[in-house]
C-alpha cells in the first residue's frame, strides 16, 4: 500500500518532469522514502524532511536524496527551506543556485500538514503542484491548526490536490510493471521497522505519531 500510494500520488497528482525540484515531508516514512526514490529515478532534485539525524542520514546515504533537513532542529521552517545548500555552497557561495530550491519548489509531496505546509506555500514555484497525501501532524489534535498562507495558491497559480489510494487500485498492474524491474535491478531501497508480537502493536501504532518508527512500521504476528 505505501508503494502504491507513493507511485500513484506522485505520478498521477504531481505530474513530475525531469529536473524539477521536489520536497517531501515525513520523508523517511513508508511512503516518503519511496516517493523520493521514484523522483530520483525520474531525474528530479529531491529534498526531504524528517525528525531525527538518523533519518536525515538515511535519506541522503541510503535513499539517495540530494538533501535532507531535520525539521525538529529548525526554529524557522521558511528560512530552513531557503537555506544554502552546503554541498554546493563552496562553489556558488551567494548566488540563488546555492539554495535547496533555486527557483522554488516545483512539487511538494505533503505528508504532515500544519506549520510545514505554511512554510512550503511560501516557497513554492509558480505553477507548482502540491499532492496532499497525508497530514499526520493534525490527526490527533483536538483543534486542527489553521493554514495561513493559502493566498500563495492564487498568486503562484499552484495546484493542490488531495489523494486517496483506495480509488486507484485499477492502476495496480501499472505499478507492478514499474516497480518489479527496479526491485530486480536493486534500484529500490527500503527500510522496515519491525515490532515483534501482537502485544507490540499498540505501541507501534502510537509510535508513528511521535516519529519513533524508522521506515515502514511492521508488526510481526508469527514467523510461520
Ligand atoms: N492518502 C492516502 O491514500 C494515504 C495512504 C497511505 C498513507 N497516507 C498518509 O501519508 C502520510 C505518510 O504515511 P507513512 O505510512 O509514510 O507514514 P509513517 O511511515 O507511518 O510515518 C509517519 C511519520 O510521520 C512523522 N510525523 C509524525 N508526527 C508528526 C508531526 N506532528 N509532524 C511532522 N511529522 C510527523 C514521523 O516521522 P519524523 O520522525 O520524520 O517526524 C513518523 O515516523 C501519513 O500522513 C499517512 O496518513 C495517505
Amino acid at each position: 500500500m505505501p508503494g502504491m500510494t507513493a507511485y500513484v500520488c506522485f505520478h498521477e497528482i504531481c505530474s513530475p518532469r525531469k529536473g524539477e525540484y521536489v520536497f517531501i515531508s515525513a520523508a523517511a516514512g513508508a511512503v516518503g522514502q519511496l516517493v523520493g526514490q521514484f523522483a530520483k529515478l525520474m531525474g528530479c532534485y529531491v529534498v526531504g524532511s524528517a525528525g531525527t539525524k538518523e533519518k536525515v542520514d538515511l535519506l541522503k546515504n541510503k535513499f539517495g536524496f540530494d538533501e535532507a533537513l531535520n525539521y525538529k532542529e529548525e526554529q524557522d521552517l521558511d528560512e530552513a527551506l531557503k537555506r544554502e545548500n552546503r554541498n554546493a555552497g563552496w562553489i556558488n557561495f551567494d548566488v540563488p543556485d546555492s539554495r535547496y530550491f533555486p527557483n522554488g519548489i516545483d512539487i511538494y509531496f505533503e505528508n504532515v500538514g500544519g506549520k510545514m505546509l505554511d512554510a512550503v506555500l511560501m516557497n513554492m514555484r509558480l505553477r507548482g503542484r502540491i499532492a496532499v497525501c497525508g497530514m499526520v501532524s493534525q490527526y490527533n489534535l483536538e483543534q486542527p491548526e489553521g493554514v495561513h498562507n493559502l493566498f500563495c495558491l492564487i498568486t503562484k497559480r499552484i495546484r493542490m490536490e488531495g489523494f486517496l489510494v483506495f480509488y486507484y487500485y485499477h492502476l495496480y498492474p501499472k505499478y507492478l510493471d514499474m516497480i518489479l524491474p527496479y526491485i530486480k535491478e536493486g534500484k529500490i531501497e527500503y527500510v522496515e521497522d519491525i515490532a515483534e508480537g501482537i502485544e507490540s502493536a499498540p505501541a507501534a501504532l502510537i509510535g508513528l505519531f511521535s516519529g519513533r518508527n524508522v521506515g515502514k512500521q511492521v508488526v510481526v504476528i508469527a514467523h510461520e
